[in-house]
């Protein structure tokens, strides 16, 4: 496992991370005349107390404070934020400082670079799913329509703070979310990181800040080649094309799910095509299952929601021109992109997840 590395400028980006990362930052914020938070109703009680102690009496001109419970990313919270900047009196020499998981960097980049044509933003992703993925890399963005990121900008903050210090504030299902993309890092990029995950449990883990590092690394390493997922960003996508389905069709029944969760069964379901697809080690498809087994509990899902899920499937933006195109395993720690899957195979891969099926290959 490489050293957790600290600063990290990679034009116009500069990344900051690991231990301290919070405390490292204050000269980049003091270079603005305003300083606004964005918070929700969580990182507004947890973290920004945390923040305001590791800044030592840094001046904060104006918080403003989404409602996570309704609509999530949506137009109307937009709005709200546009009319409190403007209320704040924020111009092109104020920094909004997006402090929360993946909705409040999502919303607030967008929301800060379409104000005025655009200020500075910078991210300090609060959720362990933040640190290894959403607040990295620009995408930023709306749910509209009933579908989710269907408005948004590429646009990149000035600055990505990743500080683990903020761990301290998450339940245990908030940190297994983020631990799906953990998995999933290790999984399509980075053979090193899956040793260190494979077969542990996520409450179990002692050395969240290298993880965190090393994932964020790889995340940056990504999207610096491909700012505008036309091509290698799409691996990342792996476990989500059924993992959507799955999060869109159980979020709409009214459960409870989280996007970490969704993503875990959505990585079985596509391993298991992978292994259809390549050859694949047996073991080591059975020690992926496992260790998703391990922390993720299967979905109570029957052979009937398969027709409802394949519906869910078809919305999936990744989809075109009629065929499924999906980011795979090649192996493990080597994905694949805009990979054709015909329709049979997805609907046996999520009867594998239902059925608990074992791999069928020949051992090794
Ligand atoms: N979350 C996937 C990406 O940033 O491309």
């Amino acid at each position: 496992m490489k050293k957790p590395q600290l600063v990290w400028d990679i034009k116009p980006v500069s990344y900051i991370l690991g231990r301290d990362a919070l405390r490292l930052s204050r000269k980049r914020l003091e270079e603005f005349n305003k300083r606004i938070v964005l918070v929700d109703e969580n990182t507004l009680q947890f973290c920004l107390p945390v923040f305001e102690e590791q800044m030592e009496n840094l001046r904060i001109d104006g918080v403003i404070s989404i409602n996570t419970n309704v609509n999530n990313k949506s137009i109307d919270q937009t709005i709200h934020v546009w009319n409190e900047l403007a209320k704040l009196g924020a111009e092109r020499d104020t920094l909004l400082i997006n402090l929360g998981g993946g909705v409040v960097t999502d919303l607030g980049g967008f929301a800060a670079a379409t104000f005025k044509r655009g200020i500075s933003f910078v991210n300090f992703p609060t959720s362990l799913l933040g640190m290894v993925d959403a607040a990295i890399g620009g995408k930023t963005g709306l749910d509209f329509g009933g579908l989710k990121n269907q408005i948004g900008l590429f646009t990149n903050p000035i600055c990505v703070v990743i500080d683990p210090i903020f761990l301290k504030t998450l339940d245990q299902k908030q940190l297994l979310s983020g631990y799906a993309e953990l998995l999933k890092c290790g999984l399509i990029m980075d053979i090193d990181l899956w040793d260190s995950l494979e077969s542990q449990r996520y409450d179990k883990v002692e050395e969240w800040d290298s993880l965190i590092v090393q994932s964020a690394r790889n995340k940056v390493d990504i999207v610096r080649h491909d700012t505008f997922e036309k091509g290698l960003r799409k691996i990342l996508n792996f476990g989500h094309t059924v993992g959507h389905a799955i999060e869109s069709y159980l979020l709409n029944k009214g459960l409870d799910i989280t996007h970490g969760e969704a993503v875990a069964a959505g990585m079985i379901c596509e391993t298991y095509i992978s292994s259809k697809l390549y050859e694949f080690e047996c073991k080591r498809i059975k020690e992926i299952i496992t260790t998703i087994d391990h922390n993720f509990p299967r979905f109570n899902l029957k052979k009937d929601d398969i027709p409802a899920l394949m519906e869910f499937l078809k919305h999936d933006k990744k989809n075109k021109g009629g065929q499924y195109r999906f980011s795979l395993l090649r192996r493990l720690g080597k994905a694949v992109h805009d990979i054709e899957v015909e329709d049979d195979l997805i609907r046996e891969s999520i009867e594998f997840y239902i059925d608990h099926k074992d791999c069928e290959c020949e051992e090794d």
